[in-house]
């Protein structure tokens, strides 16, 4: 009902079903790289990113690669790069180097650092991102609103079940947040505005949103970033700590 409602406004209303008709779209002629492309897919949209003729394409998940992957990658004889690694560390960054195109589908909301996890994005991403993720409805009045997960109680938590949408298990809300099981906890709730911040401040434009009752699809290119904080070495450091004090400007807050 949800959906065809939405339609019927005229948005564009998004289905998780939608992410190889984007993958086919933009990635041909392209380097690509999936980040979190392993959990109960095996790589797949890698190779269809792949299939659909990127010219060089890498797989990043902090697990894997599965069996399924190892045989798909045979029998298609594929040339898709498994890089077993975090995305919000440096040195993940570093072995992916710069990709055309980033698809990103399940991951924003698993980790406790979704600005973190944006700016590693763009740092890997030359042209397009391709970003799919869980969210909840805006709350009316409170712009770029978000919730953070962990630590709630049970009956908080109740109110963030997707039970009834037929998601039967999101760790940390299903049950409490265990440390032990990373990030395959939810970690945080962003409403659409906030999600679109986000990303704005990382360095992307959004071009397309697609809409869900619990999720967004984003199809942005990389830009500037508006936010760039730059550390001054130590001697700039002093002299900008020595005018502060003389001008008087810093008071506790
Ligand atoms: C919910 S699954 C989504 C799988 C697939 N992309 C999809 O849309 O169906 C999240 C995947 O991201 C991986 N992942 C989570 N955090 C990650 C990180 N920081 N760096 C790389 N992979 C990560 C998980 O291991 C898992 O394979």
């Amino acid at each position: 009902m949800w959906r065809q409602w939405r339609a019927r406004l005229g948005e564009p209303v998004g289905n998780y079903n939608d992410l190889p008709g984007h993958i086919r779209k933009h990635a041909s002629g392209k380097s690509f790289a999936d980040i979190g492309c392993m959990w109960g897919v095996n790589g797949e949209y890698a190779f269809q990113a792949e299939e659909a003729g990127a010219t060089r394409v890498f797989g990043v998940d902090v697990f894997g690669p599965t069996p399924e992957f190892e045989e798909k990658r045979r029998t298609r004889n594929s040339k898709v790069e498994f890089v077993l690694g975090d995305i919000s560390r440096a040195d993940t960054v570093a072995r992916v180097g710069v990709v055309d195109v980033v698809f990103c589908a399940g991951v924003l909301y698993h980790h406790p650092s979704p600005f973190d996890l944006l700016v590693a994005l763009r740092r890997i991403c030359r042209e397009t991102l391709i970003l799919r993720t869980s969210t909840i409805p805006e709350v009316q009045g409170l712009p770029n609103a978000a919730v953070y997960f962990p630590m709630m109680d049970a009956r908080a938590r109740e109110l963030w079940s997707l039970k009834r949408l037929g998601v039967l298990h999101q760790a940390g809300i299903s049950n409490e947040f265990q440390a032990s099981d990373g990030y395959g906890n939810w970690f945080w709730g962003l409403t659409p505005s906030c999600l679109e911040s986000l990303l704005k401040t990382a360095g992307f434009r959004v071009d397309h949103r697609a809409t869900e009752a619990f999720a967004q699809t984003v199809i942005c290119t990389a830009v500037d970033a508006p936010l760039d904080h730059r550390l001054p070495g130590e001697d700039e450091a002093r002299e900008m700590a020595a005018e502060i004090s003389a001008a008087g400007v810093a008071r506790p807050a």
